[in-house]
């Protein structure tokens, strides 16, 4: 069973989380524009909030990669706390890839907002995350 990591960040905000996850399950985290080499079981996919939205780049990856992907997990964090959980998913069933139920989201620094968030307990929190969901999912 495969299990990889991706993320777009601006900020670093999101590499932070992708750094934890992929720590905690072994794999290693890249960025969006680097394409799955191979086919995924599971698919951490770190998106932040820009706009409202997740980075374009994100989407892209999604239906480049559709073909590789088994199913996708997503992560990030965002200044009010929102998810770019429900774009994934309906980016993802556009292409036939399917979402896990659960994501992980933690509040990240815009401006003078959460300082220095996501912090080393989002960090930890957020590998938790990805060690249940891996039990979760099956993947061993
Ligand atoms: C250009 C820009 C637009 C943003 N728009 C939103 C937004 O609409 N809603 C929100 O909650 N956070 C917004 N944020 C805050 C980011 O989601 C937050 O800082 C996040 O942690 C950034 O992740 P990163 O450090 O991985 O880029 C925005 C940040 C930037 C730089």
């Amino acid at each position: 069973m495969r299990v990889d990591v991706r993320y777009y960040s601006r900020n670093g905000g999101t590499k932070k989380l992708a750094d934890a996850i992929a720590a905690a399950i072994g794999a290693e985290a890249k960025t969006v524009d680097k394409p799955l080499e191979k086919y995924a079981d599971v698919v951490f996919l770190g998106s932040s909030v820009y706009g409202g939205k997740p980075d374009p780049s994100v989407v892209k990856f999604i239906a480049a990669n559709a073909r590789n992907i088994g199913k996708i997990v997503v992560f990030g964090s965002a200044c009010t706390g929102k998810s770019t959980y429900p774009a994934i998913k309906s980016a993802a069933a556009g292409q036939a890839v399917k979402t896990a139920e659960m994501f992980f989201q933690c509040k990240g620094q815009f401006w003078f907002f959460n300082k220095n968030r996501p912090n080393d307990q989002d960090c930890a929190d957020a590998a938790d995350f990805a060690k249940k969901q891996i039990r979760i999912l099956g993947v061993t």
